[in-house]
């Protein structure tokens, strides 16, 4: 065996991808980014590092079959951040928030740590990025004054974490992972071996003292956590808050939860008087629709294991330009263009010279494939300039040969759109349905004959 190097070795990183390299490059070679190489100091390497050079003591093995108890978890007392937690918080658990700056991850976390130390658990809210009377001061307009939170500034790591240790809270909240300074590492704060190394620290620390730790991570321009993706797998959540910076409503989004479902969702609102929980997402998303207009379609979706109805809405018009523009937001840009050939290759519909412009109402995100039927239903409506009946939801996947394919959870769909007061669904022709519960059923079995039928073109 080789004896490991005496001399710690200095590393490039890519502040990009987080791509190690034995030596600075202008380009990274693992993502192609200019300019992101940067050296960096080892993590400290502890005494003996490698097989043989320390003992290391056995590691309890269990078997498979051991039954562990679910996790208990804390009721934080705001429903909507605990529904996407899959119950609440578990103890011991890494949590990661990500979100564009100012979007509202400082006052959810806020609100959060006030409730659940309202119900008298010990929560802790350090902050490194505002100053404690900073904190307070939004504090007192959101009416969280009174509330039990223990409140620190601090960037430095190690006093934090001597801090917590003393202090043993059930919840710890950390504003900003890129505020973070940690001394084991030679690098300034907010670079990806800085990030890297502190979350490590602090996910370490919460799973073997217990204390559920929160991790507020800035969003990039790309839409990653600013430092690597290894942040993300280090932690046993990812959540992500989104919204559209002119619109009130915000999502909080669990990407990744090793207690819980992912993909689940809560809705808030930005008010005045910060964050309030949305009970019933459908009716706000629906909320502005007003008559109904060319290039609207309500789609039924689901997000996660609750219904949420949303409007797609298009707007196409002939364009000036050489390559017309596709603008989607909120929307998946290839799924869009995927629908767009299938829509000119096998119903003769072109939109050569034509601007398309798509978004969901509201700022909200839709992911799931079952959108593909009420986009192409907002996007002939719009051609058509022939508004889709207003009683109507929509929803199945298109594939490529222009034929409807059924989706997941057709009845919870149906019976949130009847809930809103929708009468009539077009559904894929194959969806087995049990109990439309009174809605109207129009089924299709490809696109061309959508087409002819509701729009009396072909
Ligand atoms: P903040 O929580 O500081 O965002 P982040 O921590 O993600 O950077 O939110 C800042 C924005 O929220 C700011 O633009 C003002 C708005 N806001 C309200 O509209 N109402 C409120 O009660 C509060 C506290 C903030
Ligand atoms: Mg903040």
């Amino acid at each position: 065996m080789k004896t490991a190097m005496a001399r710690p070795v200095t590393s490039f990183i890519c502040q990009e991808c987080g791509a190690t390299h034995k030596k600075w490059a202008g380009r990274c070679d693992a993502c192609g980014a200019w300019n992101t190489v940067v050296e960096e100091a080892p993590l400290s390497q502890g005494p003996g590092r490698g097989l043989g050079a320390a003992k290391g003591k056995t590691v309890p093995l269990t078997p498979l079959s051991t039954l562990e108890p679910p996790p208990p978890r804390t009721s934080s007392g705001l429903v909507e951040f605990d529904r996407v937690l899959g119950g609440g918080l578990v103890p011991g658990s890494a949590i990661l928030v990500g979100g564009d700056p100012g979007i509202g991850k400082s006052t959810l976390l806020l609100q959060a740590a006030s409730a659940l130390a309202r119900q008298g658990s010990h929560a802790i809210y350090i902050s490194g990025e505002e100053a404690s009377a900073q904190v307070r001061m939004r504090a007192h307009r959101l009416g969280l004054a009174e509330a039990p939170v223990r409140l620190g500034a601090e960037t430095a790591l190690r006093d934090i974490l001597t801090t917590l240790d003393a202090e043993q809270p059930d919840l710890a909240v950390i504003d900003s992972i890129q505020t973070l300074w940690s001394d084991t590492v030679e690098a300034a704060p907010g670079s990806v071996s800085q990030v890297r190394a502190s979350a490590h620290e602090l996910v370490t620390f919460a799973k073997k003292r217990g204390v559920a730790i929160i991790i507020v991570g800035h969003v990039t321009k790309d839409g990653q956590i600013a430092g690597p993706r290894v942040v993300e797998h280090m932690v046993d959540t990812v959540l992500y808050f989104e919204g559209e910076r002119g619109h009130q409503f915000r999502i909080l989004r669990a990407v990744k939860n090793r207690f819980g479902p992912a993909d689940e969702i809560g809705v808030f609102e930005m008010t005045g008087g910060g964050l309030a929980e949305v009970a019933n997402p459908s009716a706000l998303f629906l909320s502005e629709r007003g008559q109904p207009s060319p290039g609207s379609a309500v789609f039924a979706g689901i997000e996660g294991t609750r219904p949420v109805l949303t409007e797609i809405q298009a707007l196409v018009a002939p364009s000036t330009l050489a390559s017309p523009r596709r603008t989607v937001v909120g929307l998946d840009s290839g799924r869009v263009s995927t629908i767009l050939a299938v829509l000119e290759a096998r119903c003769g519909i072109p939109f050569a010279g034509l601007d398309v412009f798509l978004n969901v109402a509201g700022g909200m995100r839709v992911n799931e494939p079952a959108a593909d039927l009420a986009i192409a239903a907002a996007l002939l409506s719009a051609r058509e300039d022939s508004a889709l009946p207003a009683d109507c939801v929509t929803f199945g996947e298109i594939s490529l040969s222009g034929a409807l394919r059924p989706v997941a959870q057709a009845e919870n769909r149906l019976k949130e759109a009847q809930k809103l007061g929708f009468s009539q669904a077009i559904i894929p022709a194959s969806q087995k349905i049990e109990g439309a519960g009174g809605m109207r059923l129009d089924r299709i079995t490809d696109l061309t004959s959508f087409v002819g039928e509701i729009f009396g073109a072909g």
